[in-house]
Parts: structure tokens; sequence; C-alpha cells
């Protein structure tokens, strides 16, 4: 059976205070109820060990936003996959529309960040989702489809069967505007049939599908409930603990 996941994406936000106040909000939720799904929060690399510390003694789960694709030396700023490791760092996110945008990250070094969060036990997030004109064009699938090529089916079996993927179409992401349920399941269902197509149909089924973008309280339970879609990656939603325990909730 896959695992249903609720992830917090914090972005770049929050101070040290806040995200105490906001971890420990979250954990206690956790501590007083059972949910279906894992709980996951990404927090900037700067409080991964007090989110650590924190799970360690609750239910809680921890990713981070980004690795290097380098396995250490002489690369200022950048945070190696030994390093998330030696945090007892659960998840990772890794291809991000903003980082890709920003940052200029390309499919072929989200490979290599792949290859190294596995070599040390990190589960890679990995997000994909076309921008709005791609969709408008209708050539969304296939830019989801080679993102996922170029990024993740280098992967053996074993190394796949850890990685999430997160869809997550850019022109919904931070605008308010969601992808309608029938959207989302439509290209979950893509997704999960390109993994049968590349691995096999019990790995198709055992991977956990994300769907990102204006995910909020109000209309995670519609989202949640199509079949391929196994939860949510939550950007703004998540920096408000009642908010994005309610998503958790809404399974
Ligand atoms: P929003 O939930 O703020 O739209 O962000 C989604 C996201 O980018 C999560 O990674």
């Amino acid at each position: 059976m896959r695992k249903l996941i609720v992830a917090g994406n914090w972005k770049m936000n929050n101070t040290f205070e806040d995200a105490e106040n906001l971890i420990t909000e979250i954990a206690s939720a956790l501590d007083e109820k059972k949910f279906k799904c894992d709980v996951v929060i990404c927090p900037p690399a700067l409080y991964l060990e007090l989110a650590t510390d924190v799970a360690d003694i609750s239910g809680l789960f921890v990713g981070a936003q980004n690795v290097s694709d380098k396995d250490s030396g002489a690369y200022t700023g950048e945070i190696a996959a030994t390093m998330l490791e030696s945090l007892e760092v659960d998840y990772c996110i890794i291809g991000h529309s903003e980082r890709r945008k920003y940052f200029g990250e390309k499919d072929e070094v989200l490979a290599e960040k792949a290859n190294k969060l596995l070599d040390y036990g990190i589960r890679p997030i990995y997000c994909c989702g076309e921008v709005l004109e791609e969709r408008e064009n209708k050539t969304h699938f296939d830019v989801v489809r080679q993102q996922l090529k170029n990024g993740l089916f280098h992967l053996t079996d074993a190394g796949f069967g850890n990685v999430i993927i997160a869809y997550e179409p850019v022109w919904a992401i931070g605008t308010g505007v969601t992808a309608s349920p029938a959207q989302a399941q439509e290209m979950h269902n893509f997704i999960r049939n390109l993994v049968a197509e590349n691995y096999n149909r019990e790995v198709a089924e055992n991977t956990t599908i994300l769907y990102g973008g204006s995910c909020n309280s109000g209309n995670a339970k519609e989202l949640f409930s199509n079949k391929d879609v196994d939860g949510g990656l939550i950007g703004g939603a998540s920096l408000k603990a009642d908010e994005f325990i309610k998503i958790a909730d809404s399974f």
C-alpha cells in the first residue's frame, strides 16, 4: 500500500522563533491525534536540526528543500546529502519549479541530486509540472513526461521505490488558482501509467504522487479523494499550524 503524505514546503519563510512555534504546534497536534497520512515539514535548512530533534520524539517527519548534486568540498553555500543524513532528515524536495526558474536547475542536475539523496537513504520528493502556456498549448503531458524521464527514470526499481513525486502545475503555485480535482486526477493517473510503463504496475501502484499548488483546507478533501492523488505538497497553507493540520486531516 502506498503512503499518504501531507508535506509542508515552508520555502524562504519564518524566523527561528516562528519556526520553533510552528514546529511545536504541529508536533503537539500529532501527539493528540493519529492521522491517516505521514506529516512532513520542509523548513529552511537552518531549522532542520530543530525539526529533527522534535521529530525524534513525535510522529513528525522532516524534509529539506534542496541538496547539492556534489558530495563535499569547495562549493560555498551548498548542503550535501551526507549532511542531511547526519541530521536524520527523511525527505528532500528536488526540482521545485522555483529552483528550476530562479536557480536554473535542469533535469540532468536533478537526476544527480536524486542519486545523492538515495545514496544516503533520504527520500527525494521530485517536483514536476507545466507552466500555463504549456497547459494552454496542450503540451503539459509531454513536459511532465520529459521531466520524469530525465530526472528519475534512470533509477533502478529499488531506487525509484523510495521516490515521492509531486505534481505541481506552475500556474497553480501561490496563485490561489488550484487545479480542478479532475485536472489533478488526470495528470496523476498519467504519471502513474508512465511509472508502470518504465518500471512495472506494482512499482506504479506503490508510488506516492502528491498534488501541490494553492492547496488549502477548503479544497484538500476534494483533491485527495481522487484515486491517484496521495496527498499534497503545501506551500502558503503550511505556514499556519491549524490550517496545515486541517489539510493533513482531509483524508
Ligand atoms: P502554494 O501552496 O503556496 O501554492 O505552494 C505550493 C508549492 O509550491 C509547494 O511546493
